[in-house]
């Protein structure tokens, strides 16, 4: 703790302490505000506002740094490991090669669902978004594993991390099988935890699908790249549900939720609308630039600007790379990455959006990315979600070791003032 934050309200001074994170992050610790001054602070979209004190992941918005336990996410490109980040995230180190051994063990061993599982996905229309069924089927798994309900246990809480971690894939997967009316594919013990992923997407019973390794390294690092990014919406919205002492799974699914909205995790499928309309010649980029900027159309860039990054986010830079990379080594020619580095090129250098800060976020270039890998479109953020469920898991696991209270924030009321029940006869 530093110097002290001083208040003055009418005739009244107040004094309250700052906090110093460890990268120099400053806040002023308004906790007994209320019970002093018996104000409250109102901050819409808690722009001002930190929710918590953590040590997962570090972000400085100004100069485009993202790192995860203090590493950043740069030096994961080389040899992108999701489930070594997994590790990290969650449990804080690199893991040992005994941990990662027998982490990676416990994935493949609980890859597969219940048997009675495959009854809900029959009951979802094939055109269900594939979001809706991924927060009901995560939510559904907890009823199979009750004993997961209370984590105070260290093992039974890495069991339900990993049971949580391997099983997303399988039941996303599913979704998509049964979105195009094909058999399911049982995960295959011999393969790792994204080449298994892709197995179950697409093989077929009677041919295995022969994935490339550019494939496999390259959605490596794409859920390297989503794992964790402190308290985004759906991070808070997983904190917030854990808060009550809901169970994992309840949060988990209800960061599903939160993740699915088109300013959120959504983003990424808006972006290839943006880029298929503007290749169908509904509109050239320049056109589109402009609707973006013209405040009555409510059209905006879909994966620009972001609420931390006043700079480039350091994942799109990455994630541009491996589009590049990933599409020559595949051969794939997709116009639509021609129409996102042409936005981006528009974009940055127009005052509009140099004023405003706004630069390409992790959603702008990984769409090019899943769809060269045939990752349909209305699954883009259910992969988002896959990348960032360690990330839910390593949250909720800090804030209930840190005994958290329950998240209830405060309103400012402008309703009616006092009034009266009217009896219905007595109404106009
Ligand atoms: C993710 O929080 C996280 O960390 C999220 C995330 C994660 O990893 O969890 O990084 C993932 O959600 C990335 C963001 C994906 N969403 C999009 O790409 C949707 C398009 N972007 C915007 O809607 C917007 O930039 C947000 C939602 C990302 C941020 O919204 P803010 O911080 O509330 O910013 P704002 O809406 O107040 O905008 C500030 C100004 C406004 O103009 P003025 O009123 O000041 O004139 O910038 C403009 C906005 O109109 N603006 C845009 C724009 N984004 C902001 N104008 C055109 N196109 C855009 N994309």
């Amino acid at each position: 703790m530093t110097d002290r934050a001083r208040l003055s309200l009418g005739d009244a001074q107040y004094e309250f302490p700052v906090l110093e994170g460890s990268e120099g992050e400053r806040a002023i610790d308004i906790r007994d505000l209320r019970a002093k001054t018996g104000h409250i602070t109102l901050d819409p979209g808690y722009g001002n506002t930190g929710s918590c004190e953590s040590a997962i992941t570090y972000i400085d918005g100004e100069q485009g740094i993202l790192r995860y336990r203090g590493i950043p996410i740069e030096q994961f490109a080389a040899e992108p490991n999701f489930v070594e980040v997994a590790w990290l995230l969650i449990f804080g180190a690199l893991p040992s090669g005994d941990e990662y051994t027998s982490f990676a063990a416990d994935l493949t061993r609980h890859a597969n669902l219940d048997e009675g599982m495959k009854h809900h996905f029959e009951g979802f229309p094939r055109a269900a978004p594939p979001m809706a069924i991924l927060s009901a089927m995560i939510n559904a798994l907890s009823c199979f594993y009750p004993e997961l309900f209370e984590l105070e246990d260290p093992e039974r809480f890495r069991g339900a991390a990993a049971r949580l971690i391997s099983k997303i894939r399988t039941i996303a997967a599913y979704a998509y099988r049964h979105s195009r009316g094909q058999p399911y594919i049982y995960p295959n013990p011999r393969l790792k935890y994204v080449p298994n992923f892709l197995h179950m997407l697409f093989s077929e019973p009677y041919d295995d699908c022969a994935c490339d390794e550019s494939v496999i390294r390259a959605l490596n690092l794409v859920l390297i790249l989503h794992a964790d990014h402190e308290q985004n919406c759906s991070t808070s919205t997983v904190r917030m549900v854990g808060s009550s002492g809901a169970n994992l799974f309840a949060s988990c699914a209800a960061g599903v939720c939160a993740l699915w909205g088109p300013l959120h995790g959504g983003a990424n499928v808006e972006v290839l609308d943006m880029l298929e309309r503007i290749h169908n010649g509904h509109l050239t980029p320049e056109a589109y630039v402009k609707l973006a900027k013209d405040k009555d159309t409510k059209v905006r860039l879909m994966g620009f600007g972001h609420r931390v990054y006043k700079n480039f986010d350091p994942r799109a830079k990455l994630l541009g790379e491996v589009a590049e990379e990933l599409l020559a080594r595949l051969g794939v020619d997709d116009p639509l990455l021609d129409i996102a580095r042409r936005l981006e090129e528009i974009a940055l250098s127009d005052p509009y959006f140099i004023e405003r800060k706004l630069y390409p976020n992790v959603d702008f270039y990984s769409g090019v990315i899943l769809r060269a890998i045939g990752i349909p479109t209305n699954m883009f953020t259910v992969i988002f979600a896959i990348g960032r469920l360690p990330g839910w898991i390593a949250h909720w696991r800090e804030q209930r070791a840190g005994g958290s209270r329950i998240a209830r924030p405060r309103q400012i009321y402008t309703g009616s003032t006092r009034a009266d029940y009217v009896p219905m006869a007595e109404r106009g």
